[in-house]
């Protein structure tokens, strides 16, 4: 039998893929801030709201979390799959360059395979009615495009938007000066999603007069003839002056004749102040879109580039400055386009923390995540400026930012497994007895909400399917004064140490053991899922593939182009 083929992008190291464990993240409450302002602490969703259920952990909406994004992401799954309306990434572009704060040259394959994994875990998060937003420049865009076609579906490409982030050509480079970067644009389902207008500007308005002060406002005239050829609207048309017009050659009118004489009556049509002109249509500002379609080309005029983007993060941090930041005015084009007030935006590469300060300023929830350390030297200051309305820069001005709402900081937690000396898994000592129950709830998938009127309460899947995590042995009484509890109309999830009854002994009760029960649903102790890898996947991979060393790349053209100019 013939394999099927398909078209598709493949590397080296594609087919393997992380079983990535699904980690609980700790609060920081020190670098957290302001999180229990009103304005950010509106409730999340309680599933079973009415028991006597601890607040649930992200009950503020806007989150940092700082570590590896690809843990981060599936640490997020349980909570906000199908949640997040918009996701902007910038990722290491992989040109080899080695920028402060992070590194950015991984052998291609390796890049691929640390994107899709990433890209898939996006895909679960997104809204049906979502969209992602990748910046990325000329080293990868094009296989990236691919493997989004792969993750996405290629049906739910929307466009490659070209943004223009410099404008001094660069008169030292060896091909040609890079002066743009593309934005790859995916829907969820384009089916269903739509982008928003962008807002009018002035400069689009101005174009509006009223020179024969219609009492309908400010209009422009329009062209009135078509391509699309008609012999029913190809006719001549007497002005007020007398004169014949005839539709240019090999086009007709756009109107029939009846058409014509209304809009003529209800003064519509435009013959140019003698009455002797070509006829035009009036279009009158009152009546246009409240917005306009976006091109798929950004201006740095209209959007911002490079330099403003480094002359806004150095309000942030001047002695340590970021390489690589976006300017606020294009994530604001993206956010303008993709979300509404309140929609939840996710970064997963937040670096300086652009996409947190704009979506904050924007009335967007947002949850971002950074790997490097700069998550707390830089993000968290810049952060604390916008909530505290002293960060009077970006696009702080154009939409009035007084400053308000908060954030929370997140760290992952160890894995939750460990070996010991003899090569066993056992439950990692630094859990306590909350972390070990909020674990177990999120591997067994179960919502964490411990209560305080049942001990054994710890969360539920269910209004009426409950788990109770414990390191204790259970003997066959504790386990029938439970029970009891439980009753008949409720059923009890107990993952324990080690219980003496049989599994069957209680209806009501599944009783599972630690760590057996969840030994093979995922790999433990694997921190480093990061771009700072640069290692390939296979071994024999070494022979085809050369990993990027960072002294070979510097002066590369990405690291110059983030430069001053
Ligand atoms: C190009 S920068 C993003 C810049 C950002 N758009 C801004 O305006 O400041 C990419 C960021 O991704 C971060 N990063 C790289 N690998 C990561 C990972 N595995 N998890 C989380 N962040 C990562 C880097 O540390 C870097 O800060």
């Amino acid at each position: 039998m013939s394999k099927k083929q398909k078209l598709e992008l493949t590397w080296i190291g594609k087919d393997k893929r992380p079983r990535l464990e699904p980690r609980i993240l700790l609060e920081d409450k020190a670098l957290s801030y302001r999180a229990d302002d009103p304005i950010t602490s509106v409730q999340a969703e309680i599933p079973f709201a009415g028991q006597d259920n601890i607040p649930p952990k992200f009950s503020h909406n806007n989150l940092l979390i700082h570590g590896d994004n690809l843990l981060a992401l599936k640490a997020l799954e349980q909570q906000y799959a199908g949640k997040v309306k918009c996701v902007f990434i910038d990722p290491p572009y992989n040109t080899g360059s080695a920028f402060t704060h992070y590194d950015d040259g991984v052998e291609h394959s390796l890049w691929l395979s640390l994107m899709r994994d990433r890209l898939e875990a996006i895909r679960t998060l997104l809204a049906e009615d979502g969209s992602l937003w990748i910046t990325i420049d000329d080293n990868e865009a094009h296989y990236l495009k691919v493997l989004c076609d792969e993750v996405f579906g290629r049906g739910n490409f929307v466009a490659n938007a070209i943004w223009q982030k410099k404008y001094a050509p660069q008169n030292d480079a060896k091909w040609l000066s890079d002066s743009h970067d593309h934005i790859l644009i995916f829907a969820k389902n384009k089916n269903i999603w739509r982008p928003n207008l962008l807002p009018r500007t002035d400069e689009m308005n101005s174009l509006y007069k009223n020179p024969d002060k219609d009492p309908r406002g400010l209009w422009m005239s329009d062209n009135m003839s078509v391509k699309t050829y008609s012999f029913a609207t190809d006719y001549p048309i007497t002005t007020p002056s007398g004169r014949i017009v005839n539709p240019p050659s090999s086009r007709c009118w756009a109107f029939s004749k009846d058409k014509l004489t209304e809009l003529i009556a209800d003064n519509r049509i435009w013959f140019g102040t003698k009455g002797d002109g070509v006829p035009r249509i009036k279009r009158f500002l009152s009546e246009v879109q409240n917005g306009v379609v976006s091109k798929t080309i950004w201006l740095r005029e209209d959007v911002g580039d490079n330099q403003d983007a480094k002359k806004e993060v150095k309000e942030f941090n001047n002695i340590s400055v970021f390489d690589t930041p976006k300017p606020e005015r294009l994530i604001q084009r993206i956010f303008n386009l993709a979300t509404h007030e309140n929609d939840l935006i996710l970064d997963s590469f937040a670096g300086s923390g652009t996409t947190g300060a704009v979506a904050h300023k924007m009335g967007r929830r947002w949850i971002m995540v950074e790997l490097g350390d700069h998550c707390e030297t830089h993000i968290v200051p810049r952060l604390k400026k916008v909530i505290d309305g002293e960060d009077q820069g970006g696009i702080s001005k154009a939409v009035n930012w007084q400053g308000g709402g908060g954030f929370r900081y997140f760290r992952l937690a160890p894995s939750l497994l460990k070996k010991d000396s003899w090569g066993n898994w056992i439950i990692n000592k630094a859990y306590n007895a909350e972390m070990l129950s909020e674990a177990m709830c999120k591997h067994m998938g179960f919502q964490y909400a411990p209560s305080q009127a049942h001990f054994w309460m710890h969360g539920h899947s269910t209004e009426t399917d409950f788990i109770y995590v414990t390191t204790g042995s259970l003997s066959h009484d504790q386990l029938k004064v439970i029970s009891d509890e439980v009753g008949n109309n409720r059923t009890l999830l107990i993952c324990c140490k080690a219980f003496m009854a049989e599994t069957s002994a209680f209806a009501n009760l599944t009783l599972k053991k630690i760590p057996q029960a969840i030994l093979n649903k995922c790999e433990w102790d694997h921190d480093d899922y990061s771009f700072s890898l640069n290692v390939l996947p296979d071994d024999d991979a070494s022979e085809t593939c050369e990993v990027l060393k960072t002294s070979q790349v510097l002066g590369d053209s990405q690291f110059l182009d983030n430069e001053e100019e």
